[in-house]
C-alpha cells in the first residue's frame, strides 16, 4: 500500500465525490486476498463487515490518557462520547493508545517525549486505515506533539482537549497548579512552613480529573490549539469534570466525519495567518513561555514558515487581557464561566489584532464562529476588554545579544516589584546590570545556591547552561531559579535569571530563556563566567556580556564540548537529531516529511 498510489483511491463516499484511504484497505476489489486479511482481524472484537466495507469514515482517536498520565487520564472514559458522535454521524472508531507523556512524572524531562509521541503518531495515522483524527490533549506536552503529527501527516485532525480541574484552594485561597509549589517553596525555604504544610498546600491544587488549573503550558497550549482553529469553539477552556466536556466530546466526533467528507485537513486551516493570530492570542493569555517553541515546532511540521521572527513582530504590543495565574490570580474554572478562548478571540479581533478570514475545523472561517459570542456575557473580572487590559505591551520579546542568538523574554509576568528594582533606574529604563553567577545544570544549582562563596546579592545575575535540548537532554525546566534562602528571607523573591533551558509555564518568573544555541553546542553561553558583568537591555532587546570580543575569542578557542551520557536508546536518537528551542527542538531530520499521506487531491 504505496501511499502515493492512495490519491487514486478506490471506492467513492455516497454522494460525494470524495475518496477514503481507508477503502484500499477493507474494499480493495483488486487485491480480495489483502483486503479479507484486513477485514478479518477487525471483525474478531465485533466490528462487523458492514461497518468496515460500506463507505463508512474510519476515525482514530489518539487516545493520550493513562494511569501514567493523570493529566489526561479522562479521555480514557470521555472517549465513549467521542465515540458515540462518530458513530451518530455515520462513522467508525478505532482508538488507538499513544506513547505516554506526564510533564511532571517523567524523568529526566517529558520534553524528551514530545518528539517521540510525535513519531509514534505519525507512524500509526500513516500506517493505518484512518481516515480521520481526533487528538485527545491536556498535559503539556501532549497538545503539541498531536498537532506535529497531525500536521506531518495532514488527513483531516481535530483537537479535543480534556480540560483544566477545577479551580483548587488552600486556606480559603486559590491554589493553581504549579504556582502554589513555587509559592510553597519559598515558604518553606523561608521557614515559614513545614514539610506536611508544604505537601498539603500543593496537593490543595489537584482537585479533580483535568490539566493544570493555571495558564500554565497545558491550557495555553490547548487555547492556542483552539485559537488556531484546529478545535471547536470554547473546546479548550471547559473543565475536566464538567457536563460540558463530554457534551463537546459528542460534538468532536460528529464533526470529525463531516470534516472527513469535506476533507479539510490540517494544511488548510495551521495556515501562516492562523499561527500569527495564535501569538496574539497567547499575549493576551499570558500563555506560558513554551508556546513560542510548540507552535513553531508544529508549523514547522506543517511546512508553515512560523519563527520568533512572528513572535517578536506581532507580540509585544498586544495587552495581558486574561487575569489568570501566573500573570494575573484566576484559574481555569473561572476563566471558562468568564468566557474563555472565544471571549478573547472576540476582543483581539475586534481590535483588528487578529485575521479573522482564516479556516477553522467547523468549516467556517475564526471570524464567522465568533459571530455566536456575546460580548456582554463576558466576565470582565478575567477577561479584560482590550482598551481595559491587565498590562499593556504584555507579549513575548525575542533578546539578542553578543553571546546568544536569541532567548524569549515574557513580559506578562514582571511584576511591578520587579520593575522598581530592576527596570526603573532614572536615566536607563529598562536596562538591567548585574553580576552573573553561572551554574551548570540544575544538579551544580542545587548542590551550591546557597553556598555564601557565592555572594549572591540582589545584583547578581542567576545563569543556568547545560539545560537546553542536546545539553538536559530534552530542555529542562529549570531557569526560572530561585534566589537563596538567605536573599528572600530579606524580601529579594526574584533575582533576573538567564539560561539555555525552559521554565515552567506556571512560573511567573521574568526569565529570559530558551537561549539558542544551548551551551553544549558551542553557544555563546558556554563561555560566561561567575563575575562577568551582564548588561539586559529592554529597549534594545539586547542582552551583552560586557567583556572584549578578544577575551571571549580566547574563551571559545578554550572551550571543550562536554562528554554527554545516555541513559536510554531513545536519549541517543533524540540528542542525535533534535534542534535547538528557537526553532521549535524538533528532530530536525523529520520535518522534511510533509504531507506523508496525499489523499484525494489536497493541493
Ligand atoms: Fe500535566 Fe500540568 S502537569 S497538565
Ligand atoms: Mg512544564
Amino acid at each position: 500500500l504505496d501511499p502515493v498510489d492512495l490519491q487514486a483511491g478506490v471506492d467513492v463516499v455516497p454522494g460525494t465525490s470524495t475518496k477514503l484511504r481507508s477503502r484500499r484497505w477493507f474494499n480493495d476489489s483488486h487485491d480480495p486476498g489483502m483486503t479479507a486479511l484486513y477485514v478479518e482481524r477487525y471483525l474478531n472484537y465485533g466490528l462487523t463487515r458492514e461497518e468496515l466495507q460500506s463507505n463508512k469514515p474510519i476515525i482514530g482517536i489518539a487516545q493520550t490518557g493513562s494511569d501514567l498520565s493523570p493529566c489526561n487520564r479522562h479521555h480514557t472514559v470521555l472517549a465513549q462520547r467521542l465515540r458515540d458522535g462518530i458513530i451518530a454521524a455515520g462513522g467508525v472508531p478505532l482508538e488507538f493508545p499513544v506513547h505516554p507523556i506526564q510533564e511532571t512524572g517523567k524523568r529526566p524531562t517529558a520534553a524528551l517525549d514530545r518528539n517521540l509521541a510525535y513519531l509514534g503518531l505519525v507512524e500509526v495515522l500513516h500506517g493505518y486505515p484512518i481516515d480521520g483524527v481526533i487528538l485527545t490533549t491536556g498535559c503539556d506536552k501532549t497538545t503539541p506533539a498531536m498537532l506535529m503529527g497531525a500536521a506531518t501527516v495532514n488527513i483531516p485532525a481535530i483537537v479535543f482537549s480534556g480540560g483544566p480541574m477545577l479551580d483548587g484552594y488552600y486556606k480559603k485561597e486559590l491554589a493553581g497548579s504549579g504556582t502554589i509549589v513555587w509559592t510553597a517553596r519559598k515558604l518553606f525555604a523561608a521557614q515559614e512552613i513545614n514539610y506536611d504544610e508544604y505537601v498539603d498546600m500543593v496537593a490543595a491544587s489537584s482537585t479533580s480529573v483535568g490539566h493544570c488549573s493555571t495558564m500554565g503550558t497545558a491550557l495555553s497550549m490547548n487555547s492556542l490549539a483552539e485559537a488556531v482553529g484546529m478545535s471547536l469553539p470554547g473546546c479548550a477552556s471547559i473543565p475536566g469534570p464538567y457536563r460540558e466536556r463530554g457534551q463537546m466530546a459528542y460534538m468532536t466526533g460528529m464533526r470529525i466525519v463531516e470534516m472527513v467528507s469535506e476533507n479539510l485537513t490540517p494544511s488548510k486551516i495551521m495556515t501562516k495567518q492562523a499561527f500569527r493570530n495564535a501569538v496574539a492570542a497567547a499575549s493576551a493569555l499570558g500563555a506560558s513561555s513554551n508556546c513560542p517553541i510548540h507552535m513553531i515546532a508544529i508549523a514547522r511540521h506543517m511546512g508553515v514558515d512560523h519563527t520568533l521572527e512572528d513572535w517578536q513582530d506581532v507580540g509585544p504590543e498586544i495587552p495581558l487581557l486574561v487575569d489568570c495565574q501566573p500573570a494575573g490570580k484566576y484559574l481555569g474554572e473561572r476563566f471558562h464561566r468568564g468566557g474563555g478562548v472565544p471571549a478573547v478571540m472576540l476582543e483581539l479581533l475586534q481590535a483588528g489584532k487578529l485575521d479573522g478570514s482564516v479556516m477553522t475545523v467547523t468549516g467556517k472561517s475564526l471570524a464567522q464562529n465568533l459571530e455566536k459570542v456575546r460580548k456582554e456575557d463576558t466576565d470582565r473580572e478575567v477577561i479584560r476588554a482590550y482598551d481595559s487590559p491587565m498590562k499593556e505591551r504584555a507579549g513575548y520579546v525575542v533578546m539578542t545579544g553578543n553571546f546568544m542568538n536569541s532567548g524569549v523574554l515574557k513580559m506578562s509576568v514582571i511584576d511591578e516589584e520587579f520593575r522598581e528594582r530592576y527596570l526603573s533606574h532614572p536615566g536607563r529604563e529598562n536596562v538591567l546590570e548585574g553580576t552573573a553567577v553561572v551554574f551548570e545544570g540544575t544538579e551544580d544549582y542545587h548542590t551550591r545556591i546557597e553556598d555564601p562563596a557565592l555572594n549572591i546579592t540582589a545584583d547578581s545575575v542567576l545563569v543556568i547552561r547545560h539545560s537546553g535540548p542536546v545539553g538536559y537532554p530534552g530542555s529542562a525546566e529549570v531557569v526560572n531559579m530561585q534566589p537563596p534562602a538567605y536573599l528572600i528571607k530579606k524580601g529579594i523573591k526574584t533575582l533576573p535569571t538567564l539560561g539555555d533551558g525552559r521554565q515552567s509555564g506556571t512560573s511567573g518568573s521574568p526569565s529570559i530563556l530558551n537561549v539558542s544555541p544551548e551551551s553544549v553546542v558551542g553557544g555563546g553561553l558556554a563561555l560566561l563566567k561567575t563575575g562577568d558583568p551582564l548588561r539586559i537591555d529592554l529597549n534594545t532587546r539586547r542582552v551583552d556580556v560586557l567583556i572584549p570580543d578578544a577575551e571571549l575569542e580566547e574563551r571559545r578557542k578554550a572551550w571543550k564540548k562536554p562528554t554527554l551520557k545516555n541513559k536510554t536508546p531513545w536519549e541517543e536518537i533524540y540528542r542525535s537529531l533534535v534542534g535547538q528551542l528557537e526553532n521549535g527542538g524538533c528532530l530536525e531530520m523529520a520535518t522534511k516529511y510533509q504531507r506523508v499521506i496525499e489523499t484525494r487531491g489536497e493541493s
